[in-house]
């Protein structure tokens, strides 16, 4: 089994669900609850569960929500190497989650925008092993260089790479160009189809990944409730995968991140891309039947 290294964000995500329309400059009444959060960590705990070998590179502030934050990861499985910063805050989020469903985040990074090159275990960067960078690493601008160390070291350890978009807000800030720059070498590319979008300036999701493929030998679209496509380098046609029916979305939160998780342990293995596009789009419906980014304990 190849051992999966995901480099990325870990947080706490505070969601509020209102019950009513928010009243602005006043109060709603809502339900509240904390969870484990972050891009990176996500798709390191969903692997964990699927039964991975996964190491997490990450960074959390000196205080309890972090020791919680490491904790959680230890109990799904995941090696959590998290350095711990010894002023920033472990990175939180708020989840504003209006009572028609409508989400809004307010992210503050914390001690994951000081993530350094000298935090990245070179004992993990060996030939054989699979490095998954968060998109998060690279569009924020105080980790960027410890992300690409983690492709630098990647590259010349022989490991093979895959890289996801973060979140497009943040990837229109960075720019096509420079990100697209930064992760030439990775093998397999995963945006949704806003994300593409920006890269590529196309609407369309297959018309988007054809023109990504000239940068990515493999490259996953994600399109909401319509399911996942994989397209390759040199072939005429993409390979779609429908989404897993669900019967009530919970909460919609880490549903990427669960796809990536599901997709990659059959990617690894070298099974054919419509059952690894399955797998994802599997763990993507577990995830959105639950509450919360991470999976069920
Ligand atoms: N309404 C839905 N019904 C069924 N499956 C869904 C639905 N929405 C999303 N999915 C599943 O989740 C996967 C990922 O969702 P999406 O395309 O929104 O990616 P994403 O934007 O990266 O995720 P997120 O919105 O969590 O950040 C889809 O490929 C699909 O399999
Ligand atoms: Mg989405």
């Amino acid at each position: 089994m190849t051992r999966v290294v995901v480099v990325g964000d870990l947080m706490t995500d505070a969601v509020a669900r209102a019950r009513y329309a928010l009243a602005r400059a006043s109060d709603t009444p809502a339900i509240v609850t904390m969870h484990g959060g972050g891009s990176g960590a996500n798709i390191a705990s969903w692997l964990a569960v699927e039964g991975a070998e996964v190491a997490f590179i990450g960074r959390r502030g000196a205080d309890i929500t972090g020791r919680n934050r490491d904790m959680e990861l230890m109990g799904y499985g995941v090696d959590a190497r998290l350095v711990m910063d010894p002023e920033r805050p472990t990175g939180t989020c708020v989840v504003l989650v209006t009572h028609k469903g409508e989400r809004t985040m307010l992210s503050d990074p914390g001690a994951n925008a000081a993530l350094s090159p000298e935090d990245l275990p070179r004992d993990l960067f060996t030939s054989g092993a699979h490095l998954h960078l968060s998109g998060y690493t690279l569009v924020n601008e105080g980790s960027r260089d410890a992300g690409l160390a983690a492709l630098d070291m990647a590259r010349r350890s022989g490991m093979s790479i895959s890289v996801d978009c973060a979140s497009s807000a943040p990837l229109d800030r960075t720019g096509a160009e420079p990100f697209l720059e930064w992760t030439n070498g990775a093998k397999l590319l995963f945006a949704n189809i806003d994300q593409a979008k920006v890269l590529t300036g196309r609407d369309d999701a297959e018309a988007a990944a054809k023109v990504l493929t000239a940068w990515f030998p493999q490259v996953i679209i994600k399109m909401n409730a319509e399911g996942a496509l994989w397209f390759s380098n040199g072939r005429p046609d993409p390979v779609r995968v429908a989404a897993e029916p669900v019967d009530k979305i919970v909460d919609g939160t880490g549903a990427g991140d669960a796809f990536s998780a599901g997709f990659l342990p059959p990617w690894l293995a070298g099974k054919p891309p419509a059952e690894s596009l399955a797998a994802g789009c599997r763990l993507a419906a577990k995830a959105i039947m639950h509450l919360g980014a991470r999976p069920p304990f």
